[in-house]
């Protein structure tokens, strides 16, 4: 007993920590706060469906806190049973009619919203068709029409629809833009449609956001929403070979020999790791460590042992202690050339 008692006193902490925790988040990441077409139609059914929600409460506990507090057996009431009103004609038409009608103001928008949202814009001229394939425990995008292929930075242009076809490579994950919509499961060997439209250019965070093994909180990834005209130059880059410097060429030698076999550097390559043309354009390192300006430690950290930074990779480690054994200066080297992979 003293145990549940003692338990009791934690709830206003639970409460102040809820109130806290409210105001985490940000702008990049929030439903509640679309930064697109999608989102916002998203947002428009939640707060219908909340609103509805909560005017039946309310009127549901007004009404019985009014009987519970008008009605009661008060001090020298006689034993009296009130007025039977079972069977009232006029009371079983009002609680069948009402719910009627909150259930069509519910269910016309939500139908409406989901034949809209799940329209298939993939042969749409307008719209842009990415293909995303889910792995544990990153994010391929392969771009058809524009003959490219990238991970973990999803990259559009702002204000057109992009259509999306998901599928995954191995368990099912979700994927989830929160700020431009979803969420939309991905199942292997089956195809999911959905599309997306951001307002303006900005980074977007994305998320996994079903369980999918040792490192699904660290499933991350970006959409990264640019003008037309940056979206342009961006797949014009991503088309042409990196120029590697001189110095990054020893580096290419060890990428040849050990990582070629998984991660592809050109345009369209699609291989057993994520593609890593325009890597050193990325803001993040396996979608989780930042890459940091003049900061190779956290590349040197994921080559040398992945394992520690995303349990569960199938990326092996490479280095001197590594299952994939390279000398100190071959890591180095290796980082110098995919710092190169502009
Ligand atoms: Cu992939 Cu969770």
């Amino acid at each position: 007993m003293n145990r549940w008692q003692n338990l009791w006193r934690f709830i206003p902490l639970f409460g102040l920590m809820m109130l806290l925790l409210t105001g985490c988040g940000s702008d990049t990441i929030s439903a509640l706060r679309p930064r697109g077409p999608v989102a916002r139609d998203q947002l428009f059914l939640m707060k219908l469906s909340l609103g509805i929600m909560v005017l039946v409460v309310l009127v549901v506990f007004v009404i019985y806190i009014y009987v519970l507090v008008r009605f009661r057996k008060k001090k020298g009431d006689k034993d009296i049973v009130p007025k039977q009103v079972e069977g009232s004609h006029t009371l079983e038409i009002i609680w069948t009619v009402i719910p009627i009608i909150l259930l069509l103001i519910l269910a016309v928008p939500t139908v409406s919203y989901t034949v809209k949202l799940s329209e298939n814009h993939i042969e749409n001229k307008d719209a842009v068709h990415v293909k995303v394939t889910a792995h544990q425990f990153w994010w391929q995008f392969d771009y058809p029409e524009l003959g490219i292929a990238t991970a973990q930075d999803l990259v559009i242009p702002t204000n057109k629809k992009i259509a999306l076809e998901i599928t995954s490579a191995d368990v099912v994950h979700s994927f989830w833009v929160p700020s431009l919509g979803g969420k939309q499961d991905t199942n292997v060997g089956m195809t999911n449609i959905m599309y997306l439209e951001a307002d303006d250019a900005a980074v977007f965070l994305g998320k996994c956001a079903e369980l999918c093994g040792a490192s699904h909180a660290l499933m991350d990834f970006k959409v990264i929403s640019k003008s037309d005209a940056d979206f342009n130059a961006w797949v014009d880059k991503l088309k042409k070979p990196a120029a590697i410097p001189a110095d990054a060429k020893a580096g290419e030698q060890v990428f040849k020999d050990n990582c070629l076999s998984c991660h592809a550097v050109n345009a369209q390559g699609l291989g057993f790791g994520p593609n890593l043309n325009g890597f050193a354009s990325r803001e993040m390192i396996a979608g989780v460590l930042p890459r940091g300006k003049n900061n190779d430690q956290n590349l040197h950290d994921w080559i040398v042992d992945p394992n520690s930074v995303k349990p569960g990779t199938k990326m092996p480690a490479f280095g001197p202690t590594g299952a994939k054994h390279l000398e100190e200066q071959q890591v180095k080297d290796l980082i110098k050339y995919l710092n190169a992979l502009q």
